[in-house]
């Protein structure tokens, strides 16, 4: 059994160069916080544990990363005054009491890392005989990024920071990524022993990697440069979500969902398309959606938290948001399904049809210009055109309840509460204030009365008046 696996993740930066009010690491990418990224990628390498370190923000930070792994083993610690990344990651030392494994140090901005390489950094690290493991790569520009100093049989001897670096040292094409994994009883022994002594006057952890070389050989695993690259503006931010949407994109299509247009589709990380499924151009599917096999999502659509079952088409232009869409069913073009919609096994909800609070069950019917809210609406009922349930009277909402096989015809109003039974008939144009029984006619209308030859009377009073003028 390979010893346990914990992870410090950086997140106590104060991000001054997103010229922004939110904290760097709750900047959404892809329906995410950056930081959601390196915890999840840390927890998808088997770290038993994951210790956020905050600091900047720290409690806005700390509610929205507990509530993003609500129930996954996420603590925090707060570094109170940012003394320098060594600084950071001792902060984390008192979460882990008791903690003997290895130890991953990632940093919270740091997005499109993937779970891949850090295996492969684990599984370097526990195959050699030295403290610590890391990273590194070579950008096409190194500047400002701590070098790599390799020295007999090319061995690892330490990191220099670049404002520490005599000209010489910044030549070194290769530079450290940030991301390392070492034995957690010399990590701690380690941070005791830095100093301030540097350029920055900070605690540097990099500082650590020319004590773990002279424990033992350091393992390296060299990562493509983009894979590792950190956030620092929001320019940066737009760039990698812009290669994140490709590899999401990409990893779809290679489990058989067609894009038609991949360069505009957006699909948040996490979300599940089956195979078979044809998204059209311009589509943005967010949040935790589940879409099935077969599946048709018409061109410029907007799917958020929702579900979809398999062979249901979703025409041009639908709106779908907490939703909860079964199978063989047929939306829009131009629906919009607001929260708490459910939508059973084959019901039709067409074009400017508005649905909030609403299940309607099997078979029915709701193809034209409705508003159905807060309304329970049985199987194979069919929903005129033009059908509103008034479900608000200014203080409080009411329920519809429609049971199985009712008709109502276009152009109605339910004024709930009001429920009407199996099989009713509501009469077209009506105002629906009481309850209509099974397979009745409900019907609220004017009587209609034809007056005999009237049109052509006013016709010629009409033409009169004008030859008068
Ligand atoms: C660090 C490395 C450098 C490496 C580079 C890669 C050190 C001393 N240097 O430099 O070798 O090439 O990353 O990007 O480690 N942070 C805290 N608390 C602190 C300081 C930093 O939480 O007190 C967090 C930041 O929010 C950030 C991360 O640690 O997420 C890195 O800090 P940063 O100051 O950007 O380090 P670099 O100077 O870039
Ligand atoms: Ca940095």
């Amino acid at each position: 059994m390979n010893p346990p696996l914990a992870a410090v993740v950086l997140c106590a930066g104060k991000g001054t160069r997103m010229k922004s009010e939110l904290a760097k690491v709750l900047h959404p990418m892809l329906g995410r916080p950056l930081a959601w990224y390196p915890i999840t990628r840390a927890f998808e390498t088997g770290c038993q544990q994951v210790v956020s370190v905050i600091g900047h923000q720290g409690d806005q930070v700390k509610a929205s990363l507990a509530k993003a792994f609500e129930g996954q083993a996420l603590s925090f610690a707060v570094q109170e005054q940012q003394r320098g990344t060594g600084h950071a990651v001792a902060c984390a030392r008192q979460a882990l009491t008791g903690f003997t494994g290895a130890v991953l140090i990632l940093y919270g901005d740091v997005p499109l890392l993937t779970a891949e390489t850090l295996t492969k950094l684990v599984t370097a690290f526990r195959a050699g005989k030295g403290p610590l493991a890391m990273v590194t790569c070579r950008p096409p520009n190194p500047t400002g990024y701590g070098r790599i100093v390799r020295g007999a049989g090319n061995k690892v001897e330490g990191i220099v920071e670049h404002k520490d670096a005599t000209e010489a040292q910044r030549q070194i094409g290769e530079i450290n990524a940030g991301i390392y994994v070492a034995d957690a009883r010399f990590l701690w022994g380690a941070l005791e022993t830095l100093t301030p002594s540097n350029a920055q006057g900070e605690l540097y952890l990099t500082d650590i990697v020319a004590k773990a070389a002279q424990q033992g050989e350091i393992a390296v695993v060299e990562a493509d440069a983009r894979e590792v690259e950190g956030v620092n503006d929001l320019a940066e931010l737009a760039e990698r979500a812009e290669l994140l949407r490709a590899r999401i994109n990409r990893r779809h299509l290679l489990a058989g969902v067609t894009l038609q247009h991949p360069a505009s589709t957006f699909i948040d990380e996490g979300v599940e398309i089956g195979p078979d499924t044809v998204i059209g151009p311009n589509v943005t599917i967010s949040g935790d959606c589940e879409i099935g096999s077969r599946v048709t999502i018409g061109q410029g659509s907007v799917l958020t938290h929702s579900t979809v079952g398999d062979g249901t088409t979703v025409k041009p232009y639908s709106v779908l948001e907490d939703a909860v869409v079964g199978p063989l069913c047929h939306v829009g073009p131009f629906a919009r399904l607001r929260p708490e919609t459910v939508l059973d096994e084959g019901v039709h909800v067409g074009n400017f049809v508005e649905t909030k609070k609403t299940r309607l069950k099997k078979g029915s019917k709701a193809n034209h210009l409705a508003y159905l809210g807060d309304a329970e609406i049985g199987s194979g009922c069919n929903i005129g055109a033009g059908t509103i349930t008034c479900n608000y009277d200014g203080v409080n909402k009411h329920k519809t309840v429609l049971g199985d096989g009712v008709f109502v015809g276009s152009d109605t109003q339910l004024v709930a509460p009001v429920k009407v039974g199996d099989g009713a008939f509501i009469a077209a144009g009506s105002t629906i204030t009481e309850n209509v029984p099974s397979n009745a006619l409900g019907m609220s209308r004017v009587p209609q009365t034809n007056k005999e030859g009237w049109a052509e009377r006013r016709r010629k009073v009409l033409e009169g008046m004008k030859s008068k003028e």
